[in-house]
């Protein structure tokens, strides 16, 4: 589709027009900043192509910055201009040939290099040393008169130190300090206030505050890089220079400026302020190149908005905008289904990115992300790729409808993509699980390791290394499948020889011989570890008996809520399911019934939970969390305030320590030994 140049023109004047109200007027910025600046460079283009489209109020005839009515209105002696960008280090080398050409000189140049501060440019005038007004820029000619607000920035000097000129206009950024802006919007979500959406906001935000009290409370900072007007001092023989004597005036000059030489040298500072820029407490978007020679900046002068002399090197723009073109659920090893979004791809902090995680469904919903979606994608550094937020202005309506949407908000699927099983969401917890198990290609691999792990049927030889293959080349779809195998099917794998195929072949069979509380733990069941696996043997006495119980029933084991039965009866419930149990019987695989126990016997420490540390002389430390899950205890890697009991062997770890900390109580080997005999 084409779209006439007038008619795009014409909607395009119109977007940024309304961008502009909502940044300067309201202070509710709509869109990231790349995307103004996109906006605005295709209405450049289309104008340049048609000169005659331009019109007299089309945003690109005017520097940015609506100066609001409510703030005195200030004239720029000297106009405050604005810079040009380099987003490549071609661009860069474009701009430094440039001046080599006008000033027809050879060489490398010299520059100072500074950071470029995402702040608001200010100018503040210094009569005879004394603060005597600061103005934003507004739209370079005409600013804000915002003294009062400046006067309550720490930072910016009433009075100037040692020899003050009569006369001085000092340049520079407020900007808010990182720390200060996430202290002010805690503050503000706690009261159920407006949070600003980025530093930069909050800074442009609160120095046009109307009540400079409320200015004065918000940490505000700045730094100083120019000069405006100056009388009745010699001028700095070049920007190094000056930034010496606004140092010495007392004024605030970043520590991070350096003067370097040549692209190469402007290119290692870029590389370093890149790698730095996470860890600097306030925000930067790029840096600024300067040439460093007053005369040759004199001699090089302007062009329409811009000094030739100086060019701004922007970092990749951290947040962009792109089209949500399908949102899908992903399910992992576990089977936690993640949903994610597929965007149209877009190029944003120096990669393309074309899916982001949405973390789980609340998120989504949170969101209120939808498939045709316009969002926010933010990648900042190395950090993995965020949708940031939904641009609800740009949802697509029905046709002729305004409020009605074409999209509906994502529903958590009720069956596994993959597998069709059943998918549950314990209450209270953000994952919704694909009940599926071994039967759910995407958990396979990991249902058949735990099913040969060593608390559960025990399978010597069968590690991740050779899971991975068997479930790889398809020799193995479900547990059962496991008994079939040979020896040779086996020895072809990789790392595998014909002793340890033989070998595992044998483990394999040896496995056969089983109890019904390693089978339901080696089933995999969610939320059924050993200890439960425990109780429902005992209290069943038979798998048959198991797989024929409800929810109810199951519920009546101890220590089993409705969040454990509900997962064992969605798991017995799927004749995948039942059909490996069938097939492990008919491999050959045994279960003796288990002798029924009144509720409670023999799980004399259900409940609890121990972490070993150190060793144990008269057992092995398997042997001792043997004993401890078989009384229903549970084991755990690590203390927590959950844990009931720690025990210290020899040589205990800091786990004993963090014990110590938490007051959790601490049991040596004796102690130990009397709980298990319950004494
Ligand atoms: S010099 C004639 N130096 O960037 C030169 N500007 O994109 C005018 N900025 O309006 C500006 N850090 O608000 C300069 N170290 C720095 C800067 C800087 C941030 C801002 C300033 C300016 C804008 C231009």
């Amino acid at each position: 589709m084409t779209v006439r140049p007038a008619a795009r023109a014409a909607e395009l004047r119109e977007q940024l027009k309304q961008h502009d109200y909502r940044y300067y007027v309201l202070d509710e910025p709509s869109i990231p900043d790349a995307e103004y600046d996109r906006l605005m460079a295709e209405l450049r283009a289309l104008e340049a192509a048609h000169p005659d489209l331009v019109t007299p109020d089309s945003p690109t005839q005017r520097v940015s910055g609506t100066p609001s009515a409510a703030f005195g209105e200030v004239v720029h002696q000297v106009p405050m201009l604005s810079l040009d960008n380099a987003f490549s280090e071609e661009d860069l080398a474009a701009f430094d040939r440039r001046i080599h050409e006008r000033l027809e000189v050879q060489g490398d140049l010299d520059y100072v290099a500074e950071p470029k501060l995402d702040g608001l440019a200010i100018a503040v005038i210094y009569r005879a040393g004394r603060l005597e007004q600061a103005a934003t820029r507004g739209d370079g000619v005409t600013g804000e008169d915002v003294t009062a607000n400046v006067r309550t920035v720490r930072s910016v000097p009433h009075r100037l130190r040692g020899r003050v000129p009569p006369l001085i206009e000092a340049r520079g950024e407020v900007f808010m300090p990182l720390k200060g802006f996430e202290r002010m919007n805690a503050r503000a979500r706690e009261r159920g206030e407006k949070v600003f959406v980025n530093p930069r906001n909050a800074a442009a935000g609160s120095l046009r505050q109307l009540d400079p009290r409320v200015s004065a409370a918000r940490p505000l900072d700045a730094f100083f890089y120019g000069l405006g007007v100056l009388d009745g001092a010699p001028l700095p023989k070049g920007q190094a220079e000056l930034l010496d004597w606004l140092r010495a005036l007392g004024l605030p000059v970043s520590p991070d400026t350096r003067a370097v030489r040549g692209v190469a040298g402007c290119l290692s500072y870029y590389r370093e302020m890149a790698a730095r820029r996470r860890s600097l407490p306030y925000q930067i978007d790029g840096v600024v190149y300067k040439l460093e020679s007053r005369a040759d900046q004199e001699r090089l002068g302007f062009v329409s908005r811009a000094p030739r002399w100086a060019i701004a090197h922007k970092f990749p723009a951290e947040e962009a905008l792109t089209v949500v073109r399908d949102i899908e659920f992903n399910v992992g090893r576990t089977g936690a289904l993640t949903p994610i979004a597929r965007l149209e791809p877009v190029f944003v902090g120096g990669v393309t990115v074309s899916n982001v995680t949405l973390h789980n469904i609340d998120e989504v919903h949170r969101k209120d992300v939808r498939v045709g979606d316009t969002v926010v994608v933010r990648r900042a550094g190395d950090v993995i790729p965020e949708l940031v937020s939904v641009i609800l202005d740009k949802r697509p309506m029905k046709a002729g409808r305004r409020t009605e949407p074409q999209s509906r908000q994502v529903e958590l699927p009720a069956r596994c993509p993959v597998c069709d099983s059943l998918v549950l969401r314990v209450e209270g917890e953000a994952v919704a699980r694909c009940t599926g198990g071994f039967t759910c290609r995407a958990q396979r691999q990991e249902a058949l390791r735990h099913f040969a792990s060593r608390r559960a049927l025990d399978i010597e030889g069968l590690g991740d290394k050779v899971v991975e293959q068997l479930v790889e080349h398809e020799l193995v779809r479900s547990p059962a499948d496991l008994y079939s195998l040979t020896a040779e099917q086996l020895a072809g794998l990789e790392r595998m020889g014909e002793k340890s195929a033989a070998n595992l072949v044998a483990a394999i069979d040896r496995s056969k011989d089983t109890t019904l509380p390693r089978l339901l733990y080696a089933l995999g069941i969610r939320e059924v570890g050993e200890a439960t696996a425990l109780a429902l043997a005992r209290h069943f006495g038979t798998l048959e008996a198991l797989m024929k119980a409800g929810e109810e029933e199951i519920q009546q084991v101890e220590d089993v809520g409705p969040v454990v039965a509900a997962q064992v009866a969605a798991f017995f419930a799927s004749v995948d399911h039942t059909n490996v149990i069938k097939a492990l019987r008919k491999k050959g695989v045994k279960w003796p019934e288990v002798a029924r126990a009144p509720a409670g016997a023999g799980a004399a420490l259900a409940g609890r939970t121990f972490v070993l540390t150190g060793a144990l002389g008269s057992m092995t430390r398997e042997e001792a969390e043997e004993a401890l899950t078989a009384r229903g205890a549970k084991v755990s890697g690590s203390v927590s305030k959950k844990t009931s009991y720690v025990v210290a062997g020899a040589d205990p770890g800091s786990k004993l320590a963090r014990a110590r900390e938490l007051g959790i109580p601490v049991l040596d080997e004796e102690g130990l030994r009397a709980l298990l005999r319950g004494g």
